[in-house]
């Protein structure tokens, strides 16, 4: 193979111009395949003409520290249904044939993986690698991004407890994470909460407003509470706040407004949002997100097709994309970080 395509597909996260990086120096200092960047995921490629962007040692100089992605992205682009529903995966096949690429590696989360498998399926040979901070890819415990959202939604906690201790009040958390609750559980943990509310773990205003009561018969004189995008209470569905795409949000201004009704203390609510996505990937992120573009490399250089690279107890293995493909890895009840919390108390919902 004498070339390869790569793209970032999805809402983008810290972390993928290091796999970028090593991706493309691992390749080039074995003497691999050139490597062409797709721009925007499918969106460059189906432009007239295509816009790609060559990629080599000297354009990925620099980049391991930058947040973002310098292909682009987009979490809107199904080649399957592309604007009104048409399928134009095959014209993404005659795309990529006539640019003389071989190979695609697909950095994405859950829904570009399902993109790529699809791809596999029509022949193309893909080999995808997990971002998200949503830390819900199957196939791996640990996607990079993660760890620099768990970063930034810790340090918006450290700086709700100042603030209310202050003056006394429950400080109510937005986290992102989709329908998974790593991001919330995670920070929840790390920012010492009293409540952290999870999309799998339908929740009662009665527990959590007992645990803040509890909690302040104590002598604590406020509260962190921790919600993830997706939690809903016992008997109700999440909140959107575009039901129409499915865009999660507002949860944390609803439980912020029961709390203080039903409690009877001053509660305010505050959503993270995109500042979950942005910024310089965390030290961890850069080491994991490194490992992932060399182990993709390497797949390439030995020809090994059609699977995720993942991580599972420090170990980079291959797992096959019919095994991954349209499936989510949400918080299990008898995950360690759950035992966790409620050895600690805290309320889980
Ligand atoms: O999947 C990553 C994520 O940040 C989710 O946590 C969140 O629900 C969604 O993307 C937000 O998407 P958008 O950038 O389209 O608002």
């Amino acid at each position: 193979m004498k070339k390869i395509a790569v793209l970032t597909g999805g809402g983008d996260c810290p972390g993928l111009n290091a796999v970028l990086r090593s991706l493309v120096l691992t390749l080039e200092g074995a003497g691999g395949p050139e490597v062409v960047g797709l721009c925007d995921a499918y969106h460059g490629l189906l432009e007239d003409p295509p816009r790609v962007m060559h990629l080599d040692g000297k354009t990925v100089d620099g980049i391991l520290v930058e947040g973002g992605t310098i292909l682009g992205t987009s979490n809107s682009g199904d080649p399957f249904s592309w604007n009104d529903g048409e399928d134009r995966g095959d014209f993404v096949l005659k795309r990529l044939k006539a640019l003389g690429v071989g190979g695609l590696v697909s950095i994405g989360g859950d829904g570009s993986t399902a993109i790529a498998a699809e791809l596999q399926q029509r022949g193309l040979p893909v080999i995808c690698v997990p971002k998200t901070i949503d830390n819900d890819v199957h196939g791996t415990d640990v996607t990079f991004g993660f760890d620099s959202a768990v970063h930034c939604a810790t340090e918006a906690l450290d700086r709700l407890q100042t603030t209310g201790e202050s003056h006394r009040r429950v400080m109510v958390l937005e986290t992102m994470g989709r329908d998974a609750g790593w991001i919330a559980l995670a920070s929840g943990i790390a920012g010492g909460a009293d409540v952290i509310l999870l999309p799998e773990v339908p929740f009662s205003y009665d527990r959590v407003v007992a645990k803040i009561l509890e909690e302040r018969v104590r002598g604590l004189s406020y509260n962190l509470v921790v919600v993830a995008e997706g939690a809903a209470e016992e008997g109700k569905g999440p909140i959107y706040r575009d039901p129409k795409h499915r865009r999660l949000g507002g949860v944390g201004a609803v439980v912020a407004r029961q709390i203080e009704q039903l409690a009877g203390i001053e509660t305010r609510a505050t959503i993270l949002g995109h500042l979950q996505r942005g910024g310089s990937p965390s030290p961890g992120d850069r080491v994991l997100a490194t490992t992932f573009g060399c182990a993709a490399a390497h797949c390439v250089l030995e020809n090994r097709w059609d699977v995720l690279v993942g991580m599972n107890d420090s170990q980079v293995h291959y797992v096959p994309l019919d095994q991954v493909a349209g499936k989510v890895r949400m918080v299990p009840d008898d995950h360690p970080l759950m035992q966790t919390a409620q050895s600690l108390g805290i309320c889980l919902g």
